[in-house]
C-alpha cells in the first residue's frame, strides 16, 4: 500500500495592516503552491522598530488574516526576518512572499535566509492596490487644520457630479483605484457554489467598505444563522447616496474581492439593489435577512425602509456583532495616525 503523502506547509509573513484584497490574493496563491496555509504576523512593537507604528493593533490584524477563507493557522508575533528556525519551527517546506522586497530597518532583505537555503517561492503581488495607497486616497478626502497648536481635521464635503458606473470607474472623490477587475479574479476568489438541498440561505446587503473587523464579526454571527450565506454589495453611487459624499473608498469590484475573501461568505452579489425585493429572495431562495444593531439601516430614494418586505414575512432579524468598529472610524482613526506620525 502506497504511504500517505505528508501535507505541503506552506509559510508566510508580513504586517497585515489594513488587510486589503491584495493580501488576500497573496495568500490565496500562496496556498495554491501547498496544502496547508501557516501565517505569521508581526508585533506592532516589531512593525514599529521597522516601518512605524501600524494602524491597526496585533489583536485586529491577527483576527483579520485570520477571517481570510485560504488562511489554516496564525502564529501571532513572528520577528521581521524570516529565518530557517521559525520554518522548522512551525514544519513549514517553504515560505512565499509578494514580488516586492521587503527592507528591514537596516535595509536587509527581511528573506535573505530563506531564499539562500532554497525555501522561497515568489508570488505575483496585486497592482493596483496597497495600504499606502487605501491610506492615501482617505487623506485626498481630508483638509487639516491647525487651532491653537493643536491639530483637527475636517472632512471636506465635495460633491462629486461624475459617479462613473463602468470597471474604468474610480472610486467618488478620490480617483485613485488602479484596481483592474477581472472575471479571472473574480473566479480565482469564489467558492463555486450552489446551496446545497434543505439549505437555510441567509442574506445580508451592505458596502463593506473597507473591510474591517465588524463586518468581520457581523457576516460570523450572519452565518451562524444558516447554512449558506449571501453578501450583496451596493453599487457605488447608491453606497455615495446613503453614506455620504465621501464614500465609497474602496470600489465596488474591490469591494467584491475583500468579502469573497471572507471564509464565512458562500456567494456575493454585485451591485445588489438596495431594497430586499420579492424577486432577490425568490431566486436565490432566501429564507433570512439580517442587518446588524451597531449600524442605522438608511431609507430608499422613496423614503422607505429597504427591509419592509422581509419584516412583513417576518424573515427579518437584527444581529449584534458586539463590535463597534466602522467604515468611518477607521477613516477617523487613519486620520489622527497620519497627523501624530
Ligand atoms: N501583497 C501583495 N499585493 C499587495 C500588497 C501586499 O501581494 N498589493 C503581499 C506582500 O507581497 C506580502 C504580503 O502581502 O507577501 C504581506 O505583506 P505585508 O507585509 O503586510 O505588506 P506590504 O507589502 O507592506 O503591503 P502594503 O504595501 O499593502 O502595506
Ligand atoms: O456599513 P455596512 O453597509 O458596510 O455594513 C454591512 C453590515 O455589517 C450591516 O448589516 C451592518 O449593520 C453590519 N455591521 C455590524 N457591526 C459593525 C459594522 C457593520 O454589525 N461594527
Amino acid at each position: 500500500s502506497e504511504n500517505k503523502k505528508r501535507p505541503v506547509r506552506v509559510w508566510c509573513d508580513g504586517c497585515y495592516d489594513m488587510v486589503h484584497f491584495g493580501h488576500a490574493n497573496s495568500l490565496r496563491q500562496a496556498k495554491a503552491l501547498g496544502d496547508v496555509l501557516i501565517v505569521g504576523i508581526h508585533s506592532d512593537e516589531e512593525i514599529a522598530k521597522h516601518k512605524g507604528p501600524p494602524v491597526f493593533t496585533q489583536e485586529e490584524r491577527y483576527k483579520m488574516v485570520k477571517g481570510i477563507k485560504w488562511v489554516d493557522e496564525v502564529v501571532k508575533n513572528v520577528p521581521y526576518i524570516t529565518t530557517l528556525e521559525t520554518l522548522d519551527k512551525y514544519d513549514c517546506d517553504f515560505c512565499v512572499h509578494g514580488d516586492d522586497i521587503t527592507l528591514t530597518a537596516d535595509g536587509v532583505d527581511s528573506y535573505h535566509l530563506v531564499k539562500a537555503a532554497g525555501r522561497y517561492k515568489e508570488v505575483e503581488r496585486t497592482r493596483g492596490v496597497s495600504t499606502t495607497d487605501i491610506v492615501g486616497r482617505m487623506l485626498l478626502l481630508t483638509r487639516e487644520h491647525f487651532r491653537r497648536g493643536e491639530r483637527e481635521y475636517e472632512v471636506e464635503r465635495r460633491q462629486s457630479t461624475s459617479l462613473g458606473l463602468d470597471h474604468t470607474a474610480t472610486v467618488p472623490f478620490t480617483a485613485c483605484s488602479q484596481f483592474l477587475p477581472t472575471s479571472r479574479k473574480i473566479i480565482q476568489f469564489s467558492e463555486g457554489m450552489e446551496p446545497q438541498k434543505g439549505d437555510v440561505v441567509v442574506y445580508v446587503a451592505g458596502a463593506f467598505d473597507l473591510f474591517h473587523t465588524g463586518h468581520l464579526d457581523f457576516l460570523k454571527k450572519a452565518k451562524e444563522q444558516g447554512d449558506f450565506l449571501i453578501v450583496g454589495l451596493h453599487t457605488d453611487p447608491t453606497v455615495n447616496r446613503y453614506k455620504g459624499s465621501n464614500y465609497p473608498i474602496m470600489n465596488l469590484h474591490e469591494r467584491v474581492l475583500s468579502v469573497l475573501a471572507c471564509r464565512y461568505v458562500n456567494e456575493v452579489v454585485i451591485g445588489a439593489p438596495y431594497a430586499v425585493t420579492e424577486e432577490l429572495m425568490s431566486h436565490f431562495k432566501v429564507s433570512l435577512v439580517c442587518h446588524g444593531s451597531k449600524t442605522p439601516i438608511s431609507d430608499d430614494t422613496d423614503g422607505s425602509d429597504p427591509y419592509e418586505l422581509p419584516k412583513r414575512k417576518n424573515i427579518f432579524k437584527l444581529l449584534d456583532s458586539g463590535n463597534s468598529t466602522t467604515t468611518e472610524t477607521i477613516v477617523e482613526r487613519i486620520i489622527k495616525h497620519r497627523i501624530t506620525l
